[in-house]
């Protein structure tokens, strides 16, 4: 009889935003993800004003984690610019943060970047006129390019695109529609689709919609920590068996 392949456990949540008040919030939430994940992904936002300070709370907590812990960071994380600084300490406490390079773990691969805003469908902003509008438009676009250069490289039977900004318009429903294109960006479902995508995680939209599915079919979940944790402040984290 075949041996069956055994499920890995896999917790998700974005936006945590730590700071010295809210660090005893992420103290808990690890200590729960612990007793029941494989593996934590961190869907970005993982400081509040992206101060080294904040991110060494964050390094620290992580630091006593006995999962894997995947991760990309958020808009949030730049605000000081130094998110370079604020990865390097991810990185020192063993998150494998995701970048050009997917990541395999206990045989899943996980490709993931930040992402960025443009809007969504037949709404998004096209690369028109002004210099600035130009420049905008290709940061969304470089941001997608990556993702799919990053899908691409993976073999794995399981895929999981981890991202900050939203790929599609159905998760950040909730929100006020004058900042949706804010949000995110359609140019993000792309390579998902493309490639096939197993399922896809941001956060971002904090007051958005759980889950939806791209063009496809691919299931996108918004992992907010604030939307989780009003589904369920008992496990205020997304939990998927891959
Ligand atoms: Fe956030
Ligand atoms: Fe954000």
């Amino acid at each position: 009889m075949p041996k069956q392949k055994s499920r890995v456990r896999i917790a998700a949540v974005g936006d945590m935003h730590v700071n010295e008040s809210s660090v005893a919030t992420f103290r808990l939430l690890l200590a729960q993800v612990q007793q029941h994940a494989d593996i934590l992904i961190l869907c970005g936002d993982l400081t509040n004003r992206g101060l080294p300070s904040e991110a060494a709370l964050v390094a620290e907590e992580l630091s006593h984690c006995t999962c894997a812990v995947i991760g990309v960071l958020g808009n949030h994380d730049f605000e000081s610019g130094q998110a370079h600084e604020v990865e390097r300490l991810m990185c020192n406490a063993g998150v494998h943060m995701l970048d050009d390079e997917p990541r395999e773990v206990l045989g899943i691969g996980f490709a993931g970047v930040k992402g960025f805003c443009g809007g969504f469908d037949t709404h998004e902003l096209a690369r028109f006129g002004e210099d600035m509008i130009k420049k905008f438009v290709h940061e969304s676009v470089e941001e997608a390019l990556r993702l799919e250069s990053a899908l691409s490289k993976l073999r794995t039977e399981s895929r999981v695109a981890v991202l900050h900004y939203a790929p599609i318009r159905q998760t950040v429903e909730g929100e006020p529609p004058e900042i949706f294109p804010f949000l995110g960006s359609s140019r993000l479902a792309y390579p998902i689709d493309r490639y096939g995508v197993t399922v896809a995680l941001h956060g971002h939209a904090h007051r958005g919609t759980h889950a939806g599915s791209t063009a496809t079919g691919v299931p996108v979940y918004n992992v907010s920590y604030a939307i989780m944790h009003n589904l369920n402040a008992e496990q205020p984290y997304l939990m998927l068996n891959l």
